[in-house]
């Protein structure tokens, strides 16, 4: 049995995620903004000690320092899925410029908070993984410019992912970036091309997989490598 630490449990792909882990045996950490919206299924996982919520925001660092002040354990994975789409109005030619800000604090700056906080419980596992879901609409080959602030966040997430992985690398921490599909949640959407179960299946499949020889990489959820 593993610990995984994901952020934003409460719907979408981090849900299932920690659904998926839970149904097979393993031990989650999951991330609320309000506990007060824990879906009731989480109740038996709970009470078998299987599953412990923290409330946390990815933006406010008190409420990160302070959740993990209060967690003595190791965390084999961490899993940083909480995220957000951004302003209505962000174009090159258009930008909401306090949310473009937003956004970076959550999806860039979020999970390198979250990860810093937690690097204590990380490195007390014997086989650490960070993995960060991502998006390729961050990738730099594609010259697409919709939705400009997302894109950026995640092309600079991308970025500090690598660098982790390399600053890790030493301690045998596997740092990684992925994209999750385009998936049928709120964000995207109800046309998506797959289901959160579909998501979550492979990307458990990937993160299973694992070894040092991927850090640094950035993944779909099938497992193929994808360019930055
Ligand atoms: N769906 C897709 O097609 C797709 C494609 C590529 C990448 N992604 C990425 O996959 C991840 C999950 O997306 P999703 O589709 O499941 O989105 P979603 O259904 O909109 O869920 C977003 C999750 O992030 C949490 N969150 C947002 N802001 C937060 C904050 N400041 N602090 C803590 N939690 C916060 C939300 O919590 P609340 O319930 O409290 O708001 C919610 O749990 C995101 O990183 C997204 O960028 C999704």
């Amino acid at each position: 049995m593993s610990t995984y630490l994901i952020t934003g449990i409460g719907r979408g792909i981090g849900q299932e995620l920690a659904r998926a882990l839970l149904m097979r045996g393993e031990r989650v950490i999951g991330t609320l903004r309000d506990l007060g919206w824990a879906s009731p299924e989480w109740k038996k996982f709970t009470a078998d000690g299987r599953l412990k919520l923290i409330a946390l925001d990815v933006r406010d660092e008190a409420s990160i320092v302070e959740a993990a002040s209060q967690l003595d354990e190791p965390i084999d994975v961490l899993i940083n899925n909480a995220g957000l789409i951004g302003p209505k109005r962000q174009s090159t030619l258009d930008m909401d410029f306090e949310g473009f800000l937003e956004v970076l604090r959550v999806n860039t700056l979020g999970p390198l908070r979250i990860t810093q906080a937690f690097l204590s419980h990380l490195r007390q596992s014997k086989a650490a993984k960070i993995v960060t879901i991502s998006s390729r609409m961050g990738s730099l080959s594609h010259a697409k410019s919709d939705r400009i602030a997302y894109r950026a966040s995640k092309a600079a997430v991308n970025k500090v992912m690598q660098g982790l992985a390399t600053d890790l690398q030493p301690e045998g921490i596997i740092a990684i970036s992925v994209h999750p599909g385009w998936v049928r949640t709120d964000m995207g959407g109800s046309d998506a091309d797959i289901s959160v179960e579909e998501s979550a299946a492979g990307l458990i499949r990937l993160i299973d997989g694992l070894t040092l020889k991927e850090t640094g990489g950035f993944f779909d959820w099938n497992g193929d490598r994808l360019s930055f």
